[in-house]
Parts: C-alpha cells; structure tokens; sequence
C-alpha cells in the first residue's frame, strides 16, 4: 500500500517537472501555436478577457497543458474542472460565481458535460450571466447574476460529441494533430535532461517510433527504459536498453500494443480483412466501441494499417505484412 503511494506520488512529480511551462518548451504544433499567440496578444493589447477557446484532438497530444500556458501568457488566474465533475447546476454555479475577472476557467472532458449545464453555460458565455432558478412550481422564479469576464479553454478528445450550439460559442477552435517523430525526438531529449539521463540518440529514435506520435507516451516509455536502466545498473541508456525494455512491454517497433495487434488480427481472421461494423467489432474483441473509436483506430489508421470505409474497417496489405500474414490475393486497399 505504501510503494504503490510513493511511487505514486513520484509520478505525479514527474508529470508536473515534464509538463512545459513556457511556449518555448511546447514543442511543435507550430501553426496552433502562431495562431493562438495572436489571439492572446490582441487581448492582452485590448485589456479584454481572450475569447474562448475549444481546444480538441487524442489524449496526451497537449491540451491541458495548451489551457495553463494561454493563462500564464494572459497572466491570469486559472480554475480547472471537468465535464463529469460538474454534475448539478449548483456545482457549475459554484465555479462561476468563483471566478475572478479574466480569470481563465478550463473545463477538462468538455464532450461529457450534461445538457442543463450546457445550457446555464450558453449565457454565460455570450453574455456574462448566470441564469439560476431559484424555488420550485409556481414560486419558482429566475434570478440572474452578473458574471466577471473571462475565458472558457474547453478540452475534448472527441469534438464530434460536443453539441452545435456550445461549438459555436467558442472564439477559435483548434485541433491538436500527431507530432511529427523529430518533434518527439526533441521533447524526449528535453525529458531525459531533466531526469538526469544519458541516452544514445539511436535510443531515442528507438523510443520516439513507439510512441504513437504522442508525448505523453513518449514520456511514459521514457519512464520505463529509466527503470530498466536503473535496476540493471546502467549508466546509458542504449539502443538495446530500449529496445529490451519495449520487449518486456510488448510493444513493437511501431508502438503497437496487444489490443492493436489483435484488433488486426481479428479483422483478418475472422472478417477476411473486413470491411466490418465497429459494433461487430467491438464484440469480437470484448472491447468498447469508445476504445476503438478513441484510441486504436485513430493511431492505426495514422499508420496506414487500418482504413474506415462506409461499409465498415478494413486492414490494409501493410497490416498483414506488419503481422506476418500472407494477404489474399486482389480485393485489398
Ligand atoms: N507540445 C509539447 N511539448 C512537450 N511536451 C508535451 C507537449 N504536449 C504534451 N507534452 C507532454 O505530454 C504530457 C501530456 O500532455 P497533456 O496532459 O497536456 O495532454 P492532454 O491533451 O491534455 O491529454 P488528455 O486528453 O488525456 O487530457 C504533458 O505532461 C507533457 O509532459
Ligand atoms: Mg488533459
């Protein structure tokens, strides 16, 4: 109980040292970035609360740590809540009422906020108010709060799920693409620096090629190779260090996991290579759809093992060459 605490605790640390805290940290997403940075100075210039700010793509790519670098670069205070946390209309009351003026108020899982809260948040955010039905029945009567300004930075993984209207109150979206590999490079280079790790640049190739484009993988496996290293007592983390500690892990060369690899598998062992329905899928694999959807897919389709097509996935003749598996003859992509 106690290691798991420790350990636990460590890797909260770890996550806090990593996470850039100055633009010039944030690696890549150039064209975000540059636009982004317009958006904060002309606020900045004007001494208005910055519009707000829906900010989307896969998990670890560098939301959350987008919305605490907008409020460190607008120099204001920054409330942070999430989508399933804001449950009642009094919970959502609660954080407006507690804004201070500019302040940036981060709601985290944007897609999972309810319908009652969407609603108290459309006026609030066009208008600055707080609509509240106070009472019930026939006494039931509206009071409405004036609210500071400030800037909502929503984050989602799954923009496709937020509502039409809550979209549309946003000032500027943006979607936070894969990294490219040398960006992944980089930000492993700066990781390693500040865990006080040697490694081999063919190390670092090794570990950015699994990372699925995304840093936070990139940093966790990072984490992993360290604790090979260490226990085995080496100094430098090489090419076979990485390459030993991806092995143990499962993982390929390409940053495939098991659920990948099986996924593939089964689309060609049991669906001739497809196209199948995600729902088919999704049973077959004893899987969630949302899973599928949300993590595997994206990635695999990113490799160009995977394709989406209107009848359903299909694995492509680089999914069967990557597994191993003689593909049929004709009908592939
Ligand atoms: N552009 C970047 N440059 C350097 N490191 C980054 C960058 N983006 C993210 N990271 C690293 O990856 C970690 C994960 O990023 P972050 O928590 O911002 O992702 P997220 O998009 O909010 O993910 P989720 O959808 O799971 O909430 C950070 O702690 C940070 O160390
Ligand atoms: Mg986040």
């Amino acid at each position: 109980m106690e290691k798991t605490n420790i350990l636990k605790k460590e890797d909260t640390t770890i996550e806090s040292l990593l996470r850039p805290s100055s633009w010039q940290d944030y690696v890549g997403q150039e064209k975000n970035k540059a636009n982004l940075k317009i958006i904060l100075e002309a606020a900045k210039k004007r001494h208005e609360a910055c519009d707000h700010l829906l900010f989307y793509g896969q998990a670890g790519l560098g939301k959350t740590t987008l919305a605490y670098l907008v409020a460190k670069e607008l120099g204001t205070g920054i409330k942070v809540t999430s989508g399933p946390a804001l449950e009642k209309m009094g919970d959502l009351a609660a954080v407006l009422t507690n804004l201070e003026k500019y302040d940036v108020l981060f709601i985290d899982e944007a897609h999972r906020l309810n319908k009652m809260i969407e609603e108290v948040l459309y006026p609030a955010m066009e208008s600055r108010k707080l609509h509240l039905i106070v009472g019930k029945g026939p006494a039931a009567r509206m009071l409405s709060l004036d609210l500071p300004p400030f800037t909502l930075v929503a984050a989602t993984t799954r923009a496709d799920l937020l509502s039409g209207p809550l979209r549309s109150r946003f000032g500027a979206s943006f979607k936070l693409d894969y990294y490219e590999i040398p960006d992944i490079e980089v930000i492993i280079n700066r990781s390693a620096k500040l865990l006080k790790l040697k490694i081999s640049p063919e190390a670092v190739k090794i570990v950015a090629n699994a990372s699925r484009f995304t840093p936070r993988v990139a940093n966790r496996l990072l984490k992993r190779v360290r604790d090979y290293a260490e226990v085995n007592s080496l100094d430098l983390i090489d090419a076979k260090t990485a390459r030993q500690t991806l092995d143990m892990m499962d993982i390929d060369e390409l940053g495939l996991e098991p659920h990948d690899r099986r996924l593939l598998d089964i689309i060609i062992k049991k669906f001739h290579g497809g196209p199948v329905g995600v729902n088919t899928l999704a049973a077959a694999l004893s899987d969630e759809k949302g899973n599928i959807e949300d993590i595997y897919e994206p990635y695999l389709m990113r490799l160009g093992l995977l394709s989406r097509t209107s009848t359903g996935r299909m694995v492509t003749e680089a999914a069967y060459n990557h597994l191993g598996i003689k593909p049929p003859e004709a009908t592939l992509l």
